[in-house]
């Protein structure tokens, strides 16, 4: 088994990354129960960027394989907006306050206008230190209130064929959403990696 550590602590994740990782032989610990206690400013403009951060302070102490995910909705009206700042919009970690403000922001902008994305990128860095990015997108569109109620953060607003991501079971959105492509991103590159050993 090879080790990784995922440098997040957030459960939901963990069992993202093991679903999909354990089966190709990985064991993916969080930074918590590898001891690792460090949580480096995320400035970086790009998701990548801040994936980057992540992964990089992790490595510096570790010295084995890593990963880490950074992600974000990216409202095409509002230049991009909240992008790198999804978590804390509006000087908030609130996420029924980050909802309101985005379709507040919204008013009076027609549908074909309201188009939206969520984008995870994934930096692993391997034990030798040899560093790899990927990046998953999920394409959709502002809705005009809150629906649904599954997953998280945005989810309520982000429409997608007629229903919102909330709307949707967790395994419905996982074949679809960004860290699901990300992730399977990574472990293709995995499963390359150790086939080529
Ligand atoms: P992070 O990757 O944990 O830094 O997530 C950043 C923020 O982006 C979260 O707090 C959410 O507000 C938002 N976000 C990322 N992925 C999703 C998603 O799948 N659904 C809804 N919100 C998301």
């Amino acid at each position: 088994m090879t080790k990784m550590i995922l440098a997040s602590s957030n459960p939901h994740k963990l069992r993202e990354f093991r679903e999909i990782l354990e089966p190709l032989g990985c064991e993916v610990v969080s930074q918590k129960d590898a001891g690792i206690d460090v949580e480096p400013e995320e400035n970086g403009s790009t998701f990548e960027e801040n994936s980057a951060i992540k992964a990089r302070a992790i490595y510096k102490i570790a010295k084995c394989a890593v990963i880490a995910d950074d992600s974000g909705l990216e409202v095409d009206a509002l230049g991009g907006e909240p992008g790198v700042y999804s978590a804390r919009y509006g000087g908030t970690r609130d996420d029924i306050a980050h909802n309101d403000l985005v379709i507040k922001k919204l008013e009076g902008v027609p549908d074909e206008k309201r188009t939206a994305r969520f984008v995870c990128a994934i930096t692993y860095i391997d034990a030798d230190g040899n560093e790899s990015r990927f990046l998953g997108k999920f394409e959709g569109r502002i809705g005009y209130e809150m629906r649904g109620e599954h997953g998280f953060g945005y989810d309520p607003i982000f429409m997608v064929g007629g229903i919102s991501s909330a709307e949707m079971t967790p395994e419905e959105k996982n074949a679809v959403s960004h860290r699901g492509k990300a992730l399977r991103l990574l472990a293709d590159y995995i499963n390359r990696t150790n086939s080529e050993d």
